[in-house]
């Protein structure tokens, strides 16, 4: 690790412009579950078509608001860790962008001011119609199920994205044109199954960036990387900010 650790901090240190994307590994030290791992991951216990997608929350809006409400619980009660910390203090010191497939908001709660946030946020609701532009922030994470105060037509639901919609294309497109810039993209705590996101370690290879990824399990996009680091991602930002004396 440690002669790894020294050639990810050589190539930060010649980057021009480093792309971090991340997914709920990232966050997996601050005690939230990710959603692939075999035993204990979101969906190895629920199904992704009844929990998060608009067909699920049409079915049961009551079943889907309580699952969210839950892991809003959980999202109020947990803390950043040292990933989400050492990449904040990247991106304020070499104008690292952050890319990221969590919902939990950790990374803005560790310190980082941008951040493209691919699925939405937990922590708002809109109105689940297409007519009405409701939104809101969360301010209770214990009530039930409500109709939109705005337009009484629909309920309300979480701003994450579902299986089966599409996402914000000025998102997509800022993400898109940050990986095709990039000359460094790091790949850390995602099993890099979930497109677009997983496309952009692609894209950015494709135009020549070094790809690092940063996992203690393989993916499907280990065996193309130029090196994967295969422990925590809390260890590894830790450490490389020691390297990079950021800290
Ligand atoms: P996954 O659950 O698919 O993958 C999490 C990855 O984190 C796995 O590859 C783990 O090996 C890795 N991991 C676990 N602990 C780690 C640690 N301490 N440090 C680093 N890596 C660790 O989660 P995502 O790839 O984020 O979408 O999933 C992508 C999307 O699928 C999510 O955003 C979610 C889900 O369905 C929506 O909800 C729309």
């Amino acid at each position: 690790m440690e002669e790894k650790l020294k050639r990810l901090g050589d190539w930060f240190t010649q980057s021009q412009q480093t792309v971090i994307l991340t997914g709920a590994g990232v966050s997996a030290e601050s005690g939230l579950s990710t959603f692939r791992d075999p035993q204990q991951g979101f969906w190895a216990k629920y199904d992704p078509m009844e929990m998060a997608s608009p067909e699920g929350f049409a079915r049961d809006p009551h079943l889907v608001w309580k699952w969210y409400q839950w892991r809003r619980q959980q999202v109020v009660q947990a803390s950043p860790n040292r990933a989400h910390i050492g990449i904040a203090r990247l991106q304020s010191a070499l104008g690292v962008k952050l890319i990221t497939q969590n919902v939990d908001g950790l990374h803005q709660r560790g310190g980082s001011e941008q951040v493209c946030q691919l699925h939405g946020t937990i922590m708002r609701n809109h109105c689940n119609s297409a007519q009405c532009d409701y939104s809101e922030a969360v301010s209770n994470t214990r009530c039930e199920l409500m109709r939109c105060p705005e337009c009484d037509n629909d309920w309300l639901r979480p701003s994450v994205v579902w299986f089966g919609e599409s996402l914000d294309p000025k998102v997509i497109q800022f993400a898109e044109a940050e990986s095709y810039q990039c000359d460094l993209f790091l790949s850390v705590g995602t099993s890099a199954q979930v497109y677009p996101a997983a496309g952009f370690a692609q894209l950015a290879k494709s135009r020549g960036a070094r790809v690092v990824e940063i996992n203690p399990n393989a993916t499907a996009l280990s065996s193309r990387a130029d090196l994967v680091i295969a422990h925590s991602a809390a260890e590894v930002f830790q450490r490389l900010e020691a390297q990079l004396q950021l800290s």
